[in-house]
């Protein structure tokens, strides 16, 4: 445990070191805190980005206006996940109390078909939703950042994108974490756009990448408005360019886009209210049923990352996870019944075959195989702005650099979020999630997320805004850092750094971030009968969030594991 907590202090140290504090009165403690801002912060995968929206607010822009302009940002300096060639979900509250969410999630095209992933055989065709023309569903990005930044902004378009455009021609600078991805991505790069792209392996850490195509993009974006990238030039260079590439998206599919309002999941833990993501994100539901579940458990007094608290914790995550995989999916396709999955009753019902002694056995839960998964890549971002209002908003292409297809005369990835969809009933996709008919493929669904970003508020005031990649493992790493905070008094900076674990039913394990648990905790789970994974994935989720402390203050957690900063004023 010593050295756990050793290695966590040294990691706060690191980690507080390098943010970026341009608040000049400070007087909040913060041995162990993130970044402090008085005012108004942005938190990101990119320090450039960060900076980018905290600017558009210090102009006077609100939080609408710095998502769009953090949003683009990332799509020039972190394009391992930022887009405009993906989609996203947002949870707002605005200073006013009120809240709302922003489904700006890929579509299937209209050609889509139930198997089309399958062979002659009815057996998935690997690769086939993943990589390259075929896996891309319709992008949502462009048309999310302008139906929030057109509802609620305050500012010009063109004041709000020209600093991005700038970034996009001036260049930014290659981080170590980035190069080693473009190496290890330059044979796909090559091997799916026939030919080298600016992100390869030609490149150093250190260097400045100029990406020209997409300052043209974002300038006609910023001239011309949403319509440039679903029904004009954009629209129609992309269109040729995708069905070069053996994608069935059409121009009609780009016309017919459009991101939707919808109501967030809201619900109670304690005396904190939590606001997130609905359908087809699935990751309200799943913090709503994992937080209910818990919730009658003292895990304060188990400990943080105690035997116990493990135990709850991973017997909740698997039910709320199998009931995901058969009864979610898009809320315009299929009938979702939240009251119930969501209901004390059934919640309570759930959990009655909990035990400290045993692990629930995975079929008694529910059933279905499953085999190996991996991770990649999408992008968290908080933003809270000096008026009050917050905005938490989860963005991704699906796997890193998505299907990999990088347009060059637009400058940008398109995703792979095809796989996101259940291919076949029982099939697992690349994060090992199996889905059913609910998440079947049809023309214009969209497909089932995890994406959970959350908005938390204590006796009506606004708490925290928070949010990560992962994959999968997104619900239970926020679900995580939101305990971390409420239940064992972390601080906003320490909750996104500390260890994490996840189950998702199937595979019937516990994966765990590697040497960062007590061996002895490991142990007595073992004995227990909990399959442990620690070396499944290095590091699970990058959680950004922002906490508003007692004075007032905001406090940044930008998390270690990427090269996440916060920044404001
Ligand atoms: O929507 C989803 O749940 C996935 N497409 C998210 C992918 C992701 O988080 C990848 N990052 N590790």
């Amino acid at each position: 445990m010593k050295k756990t907590l050793f290695l966590l202090i040294t990691i706060q140290f690191l980690v507080f070191s390098s943010c970026k504090n341009e608040s000049k009165n400070n007087n909040v403690s913060q041995q162990n805190r993130g970044f402090i801002a008085k005012k108004a912060m942005v938190v990101s995968a990119r320090e450039e980005a960060s900076k980018i929206g905290s600017d558009i607010l210090k102009k006077g822009g609100n939080a609408f206006d710095a998502m769009m302009a953090t949003e683009m940002a990332l799509a020039v300096a972190y394009p391992y996940a930022g887009n405009l060639g993906g989609g996203g979900f947002m949870v707002y509250r605005l200073e006013d109390g009120s809240i709302g969410g922003l489904d700006y999630r890929e579509k299937a095209p209209l050609a889509a078909t139930k198997d089309m992933y399958l062979d002659e055989n009815g057996d998935v065709i690997p690769n086939k939703s993943t990589v390259g023309g075929m896996a891309i569903g319709v992008p949502g990005t462009v048309s999310g950042v302008f139906k929030a930044q057109e509802r609620f902004g305050k500012l010009d378009i063109k004041d709000v994108l020209q600093p991005v455009i700038d970034l996009a021609r001036n260049g930014f600078i290659i981080t170590e974490n980035q190069q080693q991805r473009f190496s290890s991505n330059n044979d796909i790069f090559t091997k799916v756009n026939g030919k080298d792209i600016l992100f390869g392996d030609k490149t150093n850490a250190g260097d400045n990448i100029k990406n020209i195509a997409l300052a043209e993009t974002l300038e006609r974006i910023a001239n011309n408005g949403v319509d440039e990238f679903y029904k004009g030039e954009t629209a129609k260079k992309l269109v040729a360019f995708l069905n070069a590439k053996g994608s069935i998206i059409t121009l009609e599919d780009l016309n017919r886009y459009e991101a939707k309002w919808r109501e967030p999941v809201v619900f109670n833990y304690d005396d904190l209210k939590i606001i997130s993501m609905s359908p087809p994100s699935s990751g309200g539901i799943c913090l709503n049923q994992i937080m209910k579940m818990i919730e009658p458990f003292d895990l304060k007094d188990y400990g943080h990352n105690a035997l116990k608290t493990i135990q709850v914790i991973v017997e909740a995550e698997k039910r709320a996870y199998a009931d995901r995989s058969y009864y979610l999916g898009d809320p315009d396709f299929i009938d979702i019944p939240t009251e119930t999955l969501t209901s004390d009753v059934y919640l309570q019902e759930r959990m009655h075959n909990f035990s400290f002694d045993a692990p629930t056995p995975i079929d008694s839960i529910s059933h279905g195989n499953i085999v190996g998964y991996e991770s990649d890549e999408t992008t968290h971002y908080s933003i809270i702005d000096q008026y009050g209002n917050a905005i938490s908003v989860t963005t991704t292409l699906n796997g890193g650099y998505g299907s990999k297809l990088y347009a060059d005369e637009l400058g940008f990835f398109l995703n792979n979020e095809m796989d996101d969809f259940s291919s076949k009933p029982g099939v697992p996709n690349v994060y090992g999630l199996i889905g059913a008919e609910a998440n079947s493929i049809a023309p214009e669904k969209r497909m089932l997320s995890s994406m959970t970003p959350t908005i938390v508020e204590k006796d009506g005031e606004l708490l925290m805004s928070v949010g990560t990649p992962g994959g999968s493992t997104i619900i239970t790493s926020v679900l995580q850092t939101i305990l971390n905070v409420e239940e064992f008094g972390l601080t906003m900076q320490e909750a996104v750094d500390a260890p994490r674990f996840h189950n998702q039913w199937l595979p019937d394990e516990i994966r765990m971030e590697p040497g960062r648990f007590n061996k002895e905790v490991i142990q007595q789970l073992k004995d227990k009968g909990y399959t442990i994974n620690e070396s499944r994935s290095r590091v699970i989720g990058i959680v950004d969030g922002i906490l508003i402390l007692s004075n007032g203050e905001l406090e940044g957690g930008a998390d270690h594991r990427g090269d996440d900063t916060a920044v404001g004023f």
